[in-house]
């Protein structure tokens, strides 16, 4: 059967949703910001994050927004205004655990990466649980000076990448993230 599949922008009606990926994903481990924080992310840069609408179910989301490059959100505030910035922090991306590994993550960064190509230059994140491995082969380098705070939990490290052509140096393999991005 096909699964009609799109990235579109977060409505009113997907917050319950995308609150209950996130809760699955992160209550576990602590990391859980909940509804109202995450949608402050939202309000900071609307077209900069979007969810994975699997057949007009929610399957995953992504949430992005200007920061100056080396600093991130505070996990236990909601957002303040966006402020301008030519880097873009990916904040969170979920996918459903029953569609993981099946390509649908590379999909959203794939559509962050042409959405944002034309305002930013860069894209940072702070990978968590175990995953900088995952976003080092998309592309992005560790920057291990700089500090994360320990609500991100133990194992984070504060990544980024170039979104422009030949990305950092260095990077190999580049799925879900276009090098270059065109
Ligand atoms: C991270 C996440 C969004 C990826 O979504 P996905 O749909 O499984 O992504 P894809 O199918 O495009 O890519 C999966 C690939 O990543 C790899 N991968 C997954 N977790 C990994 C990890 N911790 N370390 C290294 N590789 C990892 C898989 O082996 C697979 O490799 P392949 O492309 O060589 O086959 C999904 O695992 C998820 O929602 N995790 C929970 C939330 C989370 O941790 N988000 C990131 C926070 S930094």
């Amino acid at each position: 059967m096909d699964h009609a599949m799109r990235m579109r922008p977060i409505r009113d009606g997907d917050w319950p949703y995308i609150a209950a990926l996130e809760a699955e994903a992160y209550e576990g481990g602590g990391l859980a910001e909940g509804r109202a924080v995450l949608e402050s992310r939202w309000r900071a840069s609307p077209a900069t994050c979007f969810v994975l609408d699997l057949d007009e179910r929610v399957a995953g989301y992504l949430l992005a927004l200007p920061y100056p490059m080396f600093r991130y959100p505070d996990l236990a505030r909601t957002e303040q205004p966006a402020v301008r910035s030519r880097n873009l922090h990916l904040h969170d991306m979920v996918v459903a655990p029953d569609l993981r590994g099946r390509g649908r993550g590379s999909t959203l960064l794939r559509h962050l990466a042409e959405t944002a190509t034309s305002t930013y230059e860069h894209v940072s994140l702070i990978a968590v649980e175990g995953k900088a491995t995952f976003w080092a082969s998309r592309g992005f380098r560790a920057h291990q000076g700089v500090a994360v705070p320990p609500e991100y939990g133990d194992d984070a490290v504060y990544m980024s990448r170039s979104l422009s052509a030949g990305g950092n140096a260095g990077s190999k393999k580049v799925d879900g993230l276009p090098c270059p991005v065109s």
